[in-house]
């Protein structure tokens, strides 16, 4: 990674960058600020969190992370505090990043963005520019000014800065809010942040846009510019679509099992017609993670709330709850019976590259194989600590092993629910030999079929396996005259 420092516009060159929120959102948000050139104050009212990414720990695996951020402890350009108010006070650019988690009914929990408003508001000290960078429903900032005019009342009037009419009154407060929502990817972010396919601002004055743009100009990405409605909703519509994307190629791998057809052919055939696309059209287990799930079920609660009937989303939730069901009653066919059989987990993330097992259909799978009865030795390469936290390593029948090979000991299936690249190097005929019976359940299609047959396995994947049903003449089963 290079030193983009020299690269920073001058009108931002001393201006504080505060991300207030130190989690998957806001760490490589801040660090990759930095890394443009910026001072950042990265706050976090977890005093203890703090304490650890200043000793140079990340807290949570994302490749890059560790070198940046001692990179940037390093230059001073990072600084972690857990004094809100100070970063608050601090900072003329204030990035949002706190969570967004969920109610009972799917409604995005919005407490901790009100309660970093209501801190705003009594630190207001100078023009701040508010920037929601969480993933909120549309009409969110709206409420953040207001909450912040609001809880402003009765405060100092500013004290330095521009106003927007250029004349600072002591009747308002001098802020705008903007929404500039994250793409970022976990396993990936720091990637995304560098090379985004765009950089969306939601922004309602020329000043907040100049800001914004002026800030993202040095990554050479397309900015589309909207108001801010709209660039929240740009953010539920992306992950929305993308979850669409992953149930519709899901059900074509159900159908093609019943057909006899090959679902990666199909993502192929249909992904090289440049309307469609091939990325986010591998079948497998299902969608996981903190945000498709809970960012689906806000959107459809947006959607009912606003009297708009988008079952479609529905029926995306739907296929991919269903999808635990699909690869367990896969594990019992391949086995003929559960209870007592021993079975290798390979990963535990919701996806490869992370440690994130929030909403991972892997522990979901889990969960319901240990009701079956089953013995499972599980194995991921970085998301054994937390699924520990879920799943003690005294659970009955659980066994945690150290490395995939450790896994497939005396097991009698072996399933692959994280796609992680060193699983896809495994030596096959070594695993193979491990085990007492060599069957491997393949849930994110990430092996050849034919390499691992070859090397004596049954193998099941998902959407890949059907036979071609006997074709049936017209007049078949009809009485001859
Ligand atoms: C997702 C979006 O991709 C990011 O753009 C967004 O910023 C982020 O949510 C967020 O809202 O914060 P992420 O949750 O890190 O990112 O993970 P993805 O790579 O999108 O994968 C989500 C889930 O879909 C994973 O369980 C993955 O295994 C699954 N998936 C993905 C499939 O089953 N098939 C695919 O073809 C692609």
């Amino acid at each position: 990674m290079t030193d983009n420092a020299n690269v920073v516009k001058p009108d931002l060159a001393d201006a504080t960058i505060t991300v207030l929120g130190l989690g998957h959102i806001g760490l490589p948000t801040a660090l990759g600020l930095a890394e443009l050139g910026h001072h950042v104050i990265g706050a976090d009212d977890d005093a203890g969190k703090v304490e650890r990414i200043r000793s140079g720990d990340p807290i949570f695996y994302e490749p890059g992370l560790n070198d940046l951020l001692a990179k940037h402890l390093q230059s001073g350009r990072f600084q972690p505090v857990s004094k809100v108010d100070f970063a608050v006070q601090s900072g003329t650019i204030i990035f949002i990043c706190v969570g967004t988690p969920q109610k009972a009914n799917g409604q995005a929990d919005l407490a901790q963005v009100e309660a970093v408003a209501r801190v705003v508001a009594r630190n207001l000290n100078g023009y701040k520019l508010i920037v929601e960078k969480s993933t909120v429903p549309a009409i969110t900032a709206q409420w953040l000014k207001r909450t912040i005019v609001r809880y402003n009342l009765g405060k100092p009037p500013v004290a330095e800065g521009e106003s927007k009419s250029g004349q600072p009154s002591p009747a308002s407060p001098d802020f705008d809010v903007a929404s500039n929502p994250e793409f970022l990817r976990e396993g990936k972010a720091l990637e995304d942040f560098f090379r985004p396919d765009r950089i969306v601002c939601g922004v309602e004055s020329e000043r907040a846009r100049r800001i914004l743009t002026s800030l993202y100009s040095p990554l050479q990405r397309p900015i589309v510019v909207t108001d801010i409605s709209t660039a929240e909703l740009i953010k539920h519509a992306a992950n929305a679509f993308l979850s669409t994307k992953i149930s519709f190629i899901n059900m074509v791998a159900d159908l093609c099992e019943k057909v006899g057809a090959d679902v990666t052919a199909v993502t192929n055939g249909i992904g090289l017609d440049s309307r469609i696309g091939p990325q986010f059209l591998d079948a497998g287990i299902g969608y996981g993670g903190y945000c498709f799930p809970k960012d689906v079920r806000a959107f459809i609660y947006l959607a009912e709330e606003h009297g708009v009937d988008f079952s479609l989303l529905q029926e995306v939730e739907r296929v991919n709850q269903r999808r635990v069901d699909i690869f367990v009653r896969k594990v019992r066919q391949a086995l003929w019976t559960l209870p007592g059989k021993t079975l290798g987990i390979l990963g535990l993330a919701f996806k490869a590259g992370t440690d994130d097992i929030r909403e991972a259909v892997s522990l979901k799978i889990m969960q319901a194989l240990l009701g079956e009865g089953t013995h499972l030795r599980v194995y991921d390469p970085q998301a054994i600590p937390n699924t520990q936290r879920e799943f003690p390593p005294a659970t009955e029948n659980l066994t945690y092993c150290a490395s995939a090979y450790e896994a497939a000991q005396g097991a009698q299936a072996l399933l692959l629910l994280t796609e992680w690249e060193e699983f896809r190097q495994l030596d096959l005929l070594r695993l193979r030999d491990l085990m007492e019976v060599p069957i491997l359940v393949d849930g994110r299609n990430l092996f050849n079929p034919e390499t691992v047959r070859q090397a004596g396995f049954e193998y099941v994947s998902m959407g890949r396996d059907g036979v071609k049903p006997e074709v049936r003449h017209a007049n078949q089963g009809k009485a001859t005259p």
